[in-house]
């Protein structure tokens, strides 16, 4: 049997050994945006998960763009030092290649960790002015961010790029920038947040103005053989927001800047969206992106089964299929969706023995 799910991609230059991704998933365990311990566990445990690639977790590109105090950043030199140590580590250790994705939280940063409840920062726990294409908040209870000056935009920018040359210099395979769930670049392309009457708001191309301008200023600065993806939105689950074509207009535009692939995700732009909550239901999202935008495109969301994540690959759905929550529930998901399709995982040696002959295949087909 031929797995589509384990056979190889290349993105630029970087030839991944399946199409199985770690998605980024935010830990709320830095100190003042710097790595911890606990990265070096969870990162290192991911290391060996099976998939071909690990996107680390939406990672700040200034001390004002994280989500909550306990996220991790890349705006500082401790920062830098502080990933740098992990992902050495992890490269020693491990078998996968390691992606970063670059954020700015914009409306939905100064909150607490989701679980102290996930709203927004009370006065007496250091919150701090948040910044958006316009001044409407996120939801009740929410900051009223500070609609951006052009200053403050110019800064975002140099932030994405600096924080990029960092990542550079770690040596991250691949960089993935997030512009989804309602975060700052999202918020400029939607319609529910972005009101601008400027340049950079009104019709599509004005409100994708800002995100692309970033893009592009990122695509600068990185050698052509790394490969840059994002993170899009699929849909915004509401009456005005963005829809699939507009993924499709997003995805060309990101291919045109020189982009390499998106992850096509949806929801978050506000308090009031709704996402879907059946089994792979940003898969449709992907499969028209792949399809009409001709870009390499991850479809994420409620995938868990390996006959699942093999069918979206195998159909031609999906080039690349992400897990996050079933991934995290059992750290060597690679390991036996390769053993359920009849495929070969890398392993490192200490656990060689764990052979695949020593399990019946049946006991993996979930
Ligand atoms: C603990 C946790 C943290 C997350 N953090 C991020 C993040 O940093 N960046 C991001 O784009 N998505 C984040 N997500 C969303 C996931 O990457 C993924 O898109 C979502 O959970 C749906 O996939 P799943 O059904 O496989 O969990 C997070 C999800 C979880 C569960």
């Amino acid at each position: 049997m031929t797995s589509a799910l384990f056979s190889p991609i290349r993105l630029a230059d970087l030839e991944l050994a399946n199409r199985i991704v770690v998605s980024p998933m935010c830990q709320y365990s830095a100190n003042d945006g710097c790595a911890s311990d606990w990265h070096l566990t969870h990162l290192g445990m991911l290391a060996n998960s099976g998939a071909a690639l690990v996107v680390v977790e939406a990672t700040h590109v200034e001390r004002h763009g994280r989500i909550t105090h306990g996220c991790l950043g890349l705006y500082s030199d401790a920062c830098e030092a502080a990933l740098a140590r992990v992902m050495a580590h992890c490269r020693t250790i491990g078998t996968t290649r390691f992606g970063i994705q670059l954020a700015h939280s914009g409306r939905k940063g100064s909150a607490r960790r989701p679980w102290e409840g996930g709203q927004a920062l009370p006065d007496g726990e250091d919150p701090w002015p948040t910044i958006a294409p316009s001044a409407i908040p996120f939801g009740p209870d929410w900051h009223t961010p500070q609609a951006i000056s052009r200053e403050d935009m110019t800064r975002v920018r140099e932030d994405f790029v600096a924080a990029t040359r960092r990542a550079l210099r770690i040596g991250f395979d691949a960089i993935e920038l997030h512009m989804a769930h309602g975060y700052l670049l999202h918020s400029f392309m939607s319609p529910i947040s972005n009101t601008r009457n400027d340049e950079y708001g009104g019709p599509r191309e004005a409100r994708l103005r800002f995100p692309l301008e970033v893009a592009n200023a990122v695509r600068a600065v990185m050698p052509r053989g790394t490969p840059l993806g994002a993170r899009i939105t699929g849909s915004d689950w509401m009456d005005g927001g963005l829809d699939p074509d507009d993924a499709v207009a997003i995805a060309k535009a990101l291919k045109d800047a020189g982009f390499d692939f998106v992850c096509l995700s949806s929801g978050g732009v506000s308090a009031a969206a709704r996402n879907p909550t059946t089994p792979a239901y940003n898969a449709p999202l992907a499969e028209k992106v792949k399809r009409e935008a001709g870009i390499a495109a991850r479809a994420v969301g409620l995938i868990a089964s390996p006959q699942q994540a093999e069918a979206l690959v195998a159909d031609g759905k999906a080039d690349m299929i992400a897990l996050a929550r079933a991934i995290l529930d059992d750290p060597h998901w690679g390991w036996h969706a390769a053993l359920a399709l009849g495929a070969e995982v890398t392993r490192p040696p200490q656990y060689a023995r764990v052979a695949p002959k020593m399990w019946p295949a049946a006991r993996y087909r979930m």
